[in-house]
């Protein structure tokens, strides 16, 4: 039976012109939009206008710079963007409930200096944040002067100690530690101040945090690796899993997976929502919304195209095939993605592409469902997914920006709102209120701090 009070949640995936690998040559994209606080100050309000939970941009502390690929690199729209977090803390301020996911990597940072990123989004926002947690898949040693990319099995490890040493700073403080009291000259709580002491094999971090508790105890924890340890670590750890699915069915199995895993970390199944994402092509028709994909896929250069093909080759030799041959198989490893590399592993598979039909489909979301219709169509995929046990809500990652998100908001939420699967106000002022998750407790309330964690 359907659980009327269950709500689908909606987050905007942001790319500053949209997802589609060409999207700003589209005469409806902004061309400077990476670099555009205007323009992100009108989709952010936008998205909130249609009561979304969350804004989210993805993030990689590098640029790309395969000058062998010339045409992908001279045509390459993410090559100059906002760092995230400080991006959502000024468009905080111009509204009043929307969500905020910055993307912040725990392979080339430090657990102190995230711990106080986020909490400081967190304060400015009034309690809105949430962090993207990434392994990065992409090399990018070269801008932390080292010599080379952590393995995969590495990636997680350090990143399980790292989410850990993060929550225990923002319990450097309890949530009542700081009394400012002029009148007896206390100004800070000692007792209610803990130092983290942390003495781990990646990390030996003492505290305490230089912020009070953030206003939701953690920021929201997100996770988007879907590998093994991908799904163990969100288990353990995460409250949102952001995840890409081509077909219902890869969604269920790894909605069914992860839910299952919750049950041993103590965890029960609504403590950890599962968002896949969706590029929605919509049209007033089928007929208009086939020909806006097809304008959006005839602006991909061809060099382009062989580039996101030898990307996904790892940068094999493609030279003997053409177009119209069908997509050899995959390359078997990765020290990326694992889950994507599997993900069009199984696409190939299953749908024997040739290797113009699986850059197409590559080029509109690398690898997240592309849903092309009229906004019922749209909506009755989103309605499907979210009743048949493949996911808590969708990431709607816009094919090109501004327009397809006030085409979506416009459009499509009205329909979700109808058929009464989301909400038509927003529930709360944090973000944990209106994703309906718990507030977590500070690990050292009620415990008086010895003297040995005392500065
Ligand atoms: C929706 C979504 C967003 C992601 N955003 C980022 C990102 O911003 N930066 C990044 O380095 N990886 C990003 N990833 C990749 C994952 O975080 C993860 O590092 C990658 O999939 C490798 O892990 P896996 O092998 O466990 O899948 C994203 C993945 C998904 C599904």
């Amino acid at each position: 039976m359907t659980d009327k009070s269950r709500k689908l949640r909606i987050g905007a995936f942001l790319q500053a012109t949209g997802h589609h690998v060409s999207a700003w040559l589209h005469p409806d994209a902004q061309a400077d939009a990476g670099m555009n606080l205007q323009h992100y100050k009108d989709i952010v309000q936008t998205a909130e206008r249609g009561k979304f939970d969350l804004v989210f941009v993805a993030d990689s502390p590098g640029g790309y710079a395969d000058f062998k690929d010339e045409a992908s690199f001279r045509q390459n729209a993410k090559a100059a963007h906002f760092e995230p977090v400080t991006l959502w803390s000024a468009l905080s301020q111009v509204t009043q409930n929307i969500g905020f996911v910055a993307t912040s990597t725990t392979t080339y940072e430090d657990p102190y200096t995230t711990a106080r990123k986020f909490a400081s989004l967190d304060w400015i926002s009034g309690g809105r944040a949430g962090w993207n947690v990434v392994t990065t898949g992409a090399d990018v040693s070269a801008n932390f002067s080292r010599t080379e990319h952590l393995e995969h099995s590495k990636r997680y490890e350090r990143a399980e100690e790292y989410i850990d040493v993060v929550k225990g700073l923002w319990d450097s403080y309890e949530d009542d530690a700081f009394v400012r009291d002029r009148d007896v000259g206390v100004y800070l709580d000692t007792d209610k101040f803990h130092l983290l002491n942390h003495a781990g094999s990646n990390f030996q971090v003492r505290g305490p945090l230089n912020i009070g508790r953030p206003p939701q105890g953690y920021p929201v924890i997100v996770q988007a690796g879907a590998s093994e340890p991908g799904r163990e670590l969100a288990a353990r750890t995460a409250e949102v899993i952001f995840t890409a699915n081509l077909v219902i069915e890869d969604a269920q199995e790894f909605y069914g997976d992860v839910k299952s895993r919750l049950a041993k970390y103590g965890r029960r199944r609504e403590d950890l929502l599962v968002m896949p994402g969706i590029f929605p092509v919509l049209g007033g028709t089928e007929a208009e919304a086939e020909a806006n994909y097809e304008q959006l896929q005839s602006l991909v250069h061809p060099e382009v195209a062989w580039g996101i093909l030898r990307r996904h080759y790892q940068g094999a030799d493609l030279s003997g095939y053409s177009l119209d041959d069908i997509a050899p198989p995959l390359p078997t490893e990765t020290n990326g993605s694992k889950s994507r590399l599997k993900l069009v592993t199984d696409l190939v598979a299953r749908e024997r592409p040739t290797l113009r039909q699986l850059y197409r489909q590559v080029s509109t979301a690398r690898g997240h469902l592309t849903s092309v219709g009229t906004p019922e169509q749209i909506a009755d995929i989103i309605q499907r997914w979210f009743e048949n046990g493949a996911a808590d809500g969708f990431n709607i990652m816009p094919p090109i920006l501004p327009t397809g998100i006030t085409d979506f908001v416009d459009q499509v939420v009205p329909i979700l709102q109808r058929r009464g699967i989301f909400r038509e106000e927003y529930e709360g002022t944090t973000l944990r209120q209106n994703l309906g998750l718990r507030r977590p407790e500070n690990r050292f309330a009620g415990h008086v701090p010895d003297q040995a964690n005392r500065a």
